[in-house]
């Protein structure tokens, strides 16, 4: 059951930031040269927002049941869950700047002119994400290993 979580959690992972990638450096260069772009780029944004906030949803619920396991697995380890909370708050960081970026309407639109900036920022703050995650797994064996 857990393994089946975490392969959700790593696919939804993969499929987000590796989308995030594709688009920062290799779509949005070619688009952002030409003002005659501007339909294409909201094409891409509308299909795009359904799978990023399809892999939120995933990311977090798979995230939730994965955390389960870790509690079954390190017990109140102090330092893992220290860990994991600066996971969490840098998460929850990148889910609200890719809804900012997302979400349909006006309100974020000045946000929204600095796409690129923020597109990078994603992927790196996924980065870095996947770098705690690894060491969490890595570092914590557990305490009925
Ligand atoms: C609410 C959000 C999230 C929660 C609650 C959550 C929770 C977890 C937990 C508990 C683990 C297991 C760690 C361990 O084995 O000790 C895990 C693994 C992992 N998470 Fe998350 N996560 C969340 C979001 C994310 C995001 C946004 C990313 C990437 C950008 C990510 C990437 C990973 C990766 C790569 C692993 C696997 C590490 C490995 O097996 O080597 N997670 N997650």
């Amino acid at each position: 059951m857990f393994t089946v979580l975490h392969a959700i959690h790593l696919f939804a992972v993969v499929v987000a930031i590796g989308g995030s990638v594709v688009l920062r450096f290799i779509v949005y260069p070619f688009l952002d040269s030409d003002e005659n772009t501007q339909a294409v780029r909201n094409e891409i944004f509308a299909r795009w927002r359904k799978v990023v906030w399809i892999m939120i949803i995933l990311i977090t619920l798979t995230g939730l049941g994965n955390a389960h396991q870790s509690a079954m697995r390190v017990g109140k380890d102090f330092l893992y869950w220290m860990i994991f909370s600066a996971k969490i708050i840098l998460a929850l960081g990148l889910f609200g700047i890719s809804l900012m970026l997302t979400l349909p309407g006006e309100t974020y639109d000045r946000f929204r002119r600095e796409r690129n900036k923020w597109m990078h920022a994603i992927v790196a703050l996924g980065g870095v994400i996947i770098l705690i995650s690894a060491y969490l797994r890595l570092n914590f064996p557990g305490i009925s290993q």
